[in-house]
């Protein structure tokens, strides 16, 4: 099969797309045909070497794809050959066939197409996860929502915005806005102009959804109002926000750190019902996050730049 290999960490201008054995599903495990593998900020951690989890060298990159079940290991009966499918996987996604674990492998409805389900896999399975496991959101609630352009953050303002809540939308940029007001969102806020206002004029709001961290952090932990939930999910911006117990008791307010890897080990039946929830959001017209669709895997280095450089205008989906 063709893939995309990466057999140094370090420069993704070393990845190169080559030939390797096609994998063959063992216990637990489903064989995907791959029909789209979306690349994502994790990509660009895992070549750096810099991900939470390591990947050995050589390892295919690629966490979130959508396709057709073409085998099973003998124990796995829920997803018979044939199944439309998206999946979240350790790595392997930029590849024509993938291995994924049963336990992360969830059926898509027939009218979500094979590119909208990758795009969403691990940001929309992120965001949805943090909104309701952690923040709890209710409908009419102020959700306030950092790096919003960005993939976790896009998926943090539909969803948010389709439970009901009131979305304020933070970005680096005013060139961001109209993205994220596409999305949805009621509210733009620049983290510039933020930090620019005096605290009191800083707007409220009951929930924090958080992929960036710090100077975003720290302004948002106090404009949580009384019993607020902060969900941390990420440090896109480079650095954890400061967090002090005096003003989190002060007003009754909590922090949650969110990471899938816990869903995927521990609470595999969580995930699945979030996969449920959110493919339906997909369904629905809810959920759609902007991707341009490329079908070759040469591209994806220069779209792991973007991402690391800041200049991706759309997450890329490739369709090998
Ligand atoms: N907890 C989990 O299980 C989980 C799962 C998936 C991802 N994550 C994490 O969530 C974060 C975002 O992932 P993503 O997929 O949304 O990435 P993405 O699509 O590349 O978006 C990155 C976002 O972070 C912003 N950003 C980047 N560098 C920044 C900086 N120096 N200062 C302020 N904002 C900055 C970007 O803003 P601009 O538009 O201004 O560039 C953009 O909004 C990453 O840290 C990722 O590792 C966590």
């Amino acid at each position: 099969m063709k893939a995309l290999i990466c057999d140094a960490h370090g420069d993704p201008g070393k990845l190169r797309v080559g030939e390797t054995e096609t994998p063959v599903p063992g216990p637990g495990e489903v064989l995907i045909a791959v029909e789209a593998t979306a690349v994502s900020f994790v990509d660009m951690l895992m070549v750096a070497d810099k991900h939470q989890v390591h990947h050995p060298v050589p390892f295919i990159p690629g966490m979130e794809v959508a396709g057709t079940v073409v085998s099973t290991g003998p124990d796995v009966t829920h997803l018979p050959e044939g199944t439309r499918v998206g999946a979240l996987l350790k790595d392997g996604g930029h590849a024509q066939f993938a291995l994924a674990k049963a336990y992360e492998t969830f059926p898509i409805p027939d009218e979500v197409s094979a590119a909208g389900a990758a795009s969403v896999v691990l940001c929309g399975l992120t965001a949805e996860l943090a909104l309701t496991e952690h923040a709890r959101l209710s409908a009419g609630e102020r959700l306030l929502v950092g790096g919003a352009s960005g993939a976790v953050g896009q998926c943090a303002v539909q969803l948010g915005r389709a439970m009901g809540a009131r979305v304020q939308a933070a970005v680096s940029d005013r060139s961001r806005s109209d993205a994220v007001l596409a999305g949805g969102a009621d509210e733009v806020l620049v983290y510039e102009d933020l930090a620019g206002m005096e605290r009191s004029e800083r707007p409220r709001c009951d929930v924090v959804i958080d992929p960036v961290g710090g100077p975003f952090g720290e302004l948002a932990i106090d404009m949580m109002d009384w019993s607020g939930r902060y969900v941390i999910v990420g440090f896109a911006g480079g650095k954890a926000p400061p967090i002090k117990g005096a003003h989190l008791l002060i007003k009754n307010r909590s922090v949650h750190g969110m990471v899938l890897g816990h869903y995927r080990w521990n609470r595999p039946d969580l995930l699945a019902a979030s996969a449920r929830r959110l493919f339906s959001a997909v369904a629905e017209g809810q959920l759609a996050i902007p991707h341009d669709i490329t079908k070759d895997l040469a591209s994806i280095p220069e779209a792991i730049d973007g991402i690391r450089n800041r200049s991706l205008a759309h997450r890329v989906v490739v369709t090998p």
